[in-house]
């Protein structure tokens, strides 16, 4: 077996391409990168300097890249969404395989389109839902998959985007208008979830899909009174008003602010004056969140029928005062659910015995230990991301991957359920048909 390690190029050096491409540097027999395709020139010198090529292999997009034919085994695209087809299909016309962020692509056509193009060159494609590579989503994939609770009837997922993180996202940031960003807040935050939903019933396979949805809170005529365009300008509720820009990003710089303080990065280390700066200009993420140019939808329920009759719903709620995903399945022999911030599930088990305890089921409560800053240790995603990068060498090295690695083809159902989801709301509600 083959054990040099899987070369790389980076194509796209954001914020996704880095994490995964860290394997390099904590497992170098596992994964080296060999290049960087950005048209940023402070990402690509920022790679040269990290991983330790030469400017030959700085490329400024992935076309041009593609033009000089295949120079690494792999291609690590982390490019944004709506431009995964126009960086994807040259290099996998290339032989290049692929790790390719969520979403894969942005509509139904598009997403076809990439799956016969990688069918059609042989290539190995892997989609990034790191949710399946947490131990919490793990082990219960495990416990469904050996029969523990048998034959799943309905499945219930949730998520609540909290306030900071559904502000900066999907209000002032780069998933907030469905026009410029080409993605929905489902496909875009949730497409997660409903890949999730569709990982635990493999089973069988969705059939068809409702879901209503809208935009509730931020809204011009929500805002209060006086209100400014510019909070730390021209509003007069700049110390009161909870999404002031002051009080989530200069009082608390971390709270997802990595996407505010981008337009900094060509400064080496940029000072709180720089940052306040920044939130005088006419930076999208200055805003008054009540005057931004926002139409996708804050919150979204979701309504799927399977071909074996089972049902699932997944909710989606954003504003919250934390974070949130919950899972709640229900089957034949016993239930799961359980908290993923808090790493905790309890399974129960059907059983009549007199002995049992609580004389009604079996209890098991599973705590994953994995909580506050152990997620930090554990790296992003609950530890997702790190195991997704390791699985994927595994999985162009030809080995079994694990029960979590998602191929372009596994990536489909929960894609194409997303993209029909949508339709529904935007048709108030009427059920579709899915086929993929
Ligand atoms: N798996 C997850 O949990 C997760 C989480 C967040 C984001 N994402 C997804 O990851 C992807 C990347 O998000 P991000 O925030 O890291 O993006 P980013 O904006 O930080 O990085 C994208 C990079 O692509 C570069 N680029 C643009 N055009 C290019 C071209 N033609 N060739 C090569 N590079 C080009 C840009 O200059 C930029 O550096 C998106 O699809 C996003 O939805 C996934």
């Amino acid at each position: 077996m083959d054990k040099n390690p899987v070369t790389a190029i980076i194509v796209g050096a954001g914020h996704r391409a880095l994490v995964y491409s860290e394997l390099a540097i904590t497992n170098p027999e596992l994964l080296k990168i060999v290049g960087v395709a950005d048209p940023n020139p402070v990402r690509r010198k920022m790679c040269m300097e990290k991983f330790g090529f030469s400017e030959d292999m700085c490329f400024e997009t992935a076309q041009e890249l593609a033009t000089r034919g295949k120079l690494a085994d792999t291609i690590i695209n982390g490019t944004m969404d709506e431009q995964h087809i126009e960086t994807a299909v040259p290099l996998l016309e290339c032989g290049y395989d692929m790790l390719l962020e969520k979403p894969f692509a942005v509509c139904e056509e598009e997403a076809s389109l990439l799956k016969e193009c990688a069918k059609k060159n042989n290539s190995r494609v892997m989609i990034c839902h790191v949710l399946r590579y947490t131990p919490f989503y793990y082990s219960i994939k495990e416990r469904i998959a050996n029969g523990e609770i048998g034959e799943i009837i309905n499945i219930q997922t949730t998520e609540h985007v909290s306030y900071h993180h559904l502000s900066t996202s999907y209000v002032r940031g780069k998933w907030a208008n469905s026009k410029k960003c080409h993605t929905t807040m489902l496909l875009a935050k949730c497409c997660h979830d409903i890949d999730l939903m569709m990982w635990l019933m493999s089973e069988t396979k969705p059939t068809k899909i409702a879901s209503f949805g809208g935009k509730y809170q931020f809204k011009p005529e929500n805002a209060p009174e006086g209100a400014g365009n510019i909070c730390m300008v021209d509003c007069p509720h700049v110390d009161t008003c909870v999404y002031s820009t002051k009080r989530l990003y200069i009082d608390h710089p971390d709270r997802w602010a990595f996407y505010v303080w981008d337009k900094l990065e060509h400064i080496d280390n940029p000072t709180i004056d720089d940052k306040i700066a920044l939130m005088k200009s006419d930076s999208p993420y200055a805003r008054c969140i009540y005057k931004c140019d926002n139409d996708v939808v804050d919150h979204q329920s979701v309504l799927v029928n399977f071909e074996n009759g089972a049902t699932g719903t997944h909710n989606m709620v954003g504003g919250s005062a934390q974070s949130l995903r919950k899972i709640h399945i229900i089957g034949t022999k016993g239930e799961i659910s359980g908290n993923f911030e808090e790493s905790k599930f309890v399974v129960k088990k059907i059983n009549p015995s007199p002995d049992a305890f609580n004389e009604e089921c079996d209890i098991e409560e599973i705590d994953l230990n994995i909580t506050g800053d152990m997620v930090g240790a554990y790296g992003g995603h609950g530890g997702g991301d790190e195991r997704l990068a390791a699985d994927f060498v595994k999985f162009i090295r030809g080995e079994t991957p694990s029960l979590a690695c998602t191929s372009i083809f596994d990536s489909m159902a929960g894609h194409v359920s997303v993209y029909r989801a949508d339709k529904s709301r935007e048709m108030g509600g009427v059920p579709q048909s899915i086929e993929f």
